[in-house]
């Protein structure tokens, strides 16, 4: 299944999709990456591997409607069969949830409907919540408000600052992400209409497909 991945950072998610990947654990190839910023580490780690990179830079002063239109035609280019935004930190519009409906998803570092938005391990150690964790979801025009595909869940820590909390979810974005992509791949998830068979709300347990 051919896969673009958009970013804004770091890239550990990246990462984790291409380990899974060498592995043989997840059936996806990247055909592209895709920034709002021109230098996110996930970038460099791309071009390293030699997977097509696109820049789509928004600044303040830029048009919204003109960016999302160029975003579509770049991801667009890519072909993909499943987008992935992977620590992407835009909102997006409707050209590109027009172009693909039902084939995008997005990690987040909460179990959603609890704190969406750009800081949830900050807004779950504020809501003094004992459990949280990370979602993937599919993208929809709102902010995290996606259905939900898949959740793993961490145990918050009373020492936990919000970095502790988040290297605590991430452990698990790393393994709940390309587990998922793969799921959709063999076709074990399908996304439009979502209809999940795979167990996955247990962070002890692997990734599989109960047998019928
Ligand atoms: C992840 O925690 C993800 O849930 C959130 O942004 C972060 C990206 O991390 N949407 P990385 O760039 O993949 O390291």
């Amino acid at each position: 299944m051919d896969v673009v991945v958009l970013v804004s950072g770091r890239g550990s998610n990246l990462r984790a999709i291409c380990s899974a990947i060498d592995a043989g654990t997840c059936d996806a190839e990247i055909v592209g990456v895709v920034s709002d910023r021109k230098n996110a580490a996930a970038l460099e780690f791309a071009e390293a591997r030699g997977v097509p990179t696109r820049v789509v830079s928004l600044r303040k002063s830029d048009d919204r409607d003109r960016w999302n239109e160029l975003l579509a035609q770049e991801v667009a280019q890519l072909h993909p069969e499943l987008i992935v935004l992977a620590g992407f930190m835009r909102v997006l519009g409707r050209p590109l949830l027009d172009r693909f409906p039902g084939r995008i998803i997005n990690v987040h570092p909460a179990l959603l409907p609890s704190f969406p938005g750009h800081d949830g391990p900050r807004d779950a150690l504020a809501g003094g919540v004992r459990v949280s964790g990370c979602t993937v979801h599919i993208v929809d025009a709102g902010v995290d408000t996606g259905p939900i595909i898949a959740q793993a869940a961490v145990p918050v820590l009373a020492d936990d600052t919000a970095e502790t909390l988040h290297a605590r979810i991430q452990i698990q974005e790393h393994r709940l992400l390309p587990g998922v992509i793969h799921q959709i791949a063999i076709g074990a998830i399908t996304l439009a209409p979502l209809r999940v068979r795979t167990v996955v709300s247990d962070p002890t347990r692997s990734l599989t497909v109960p047998d019928a």
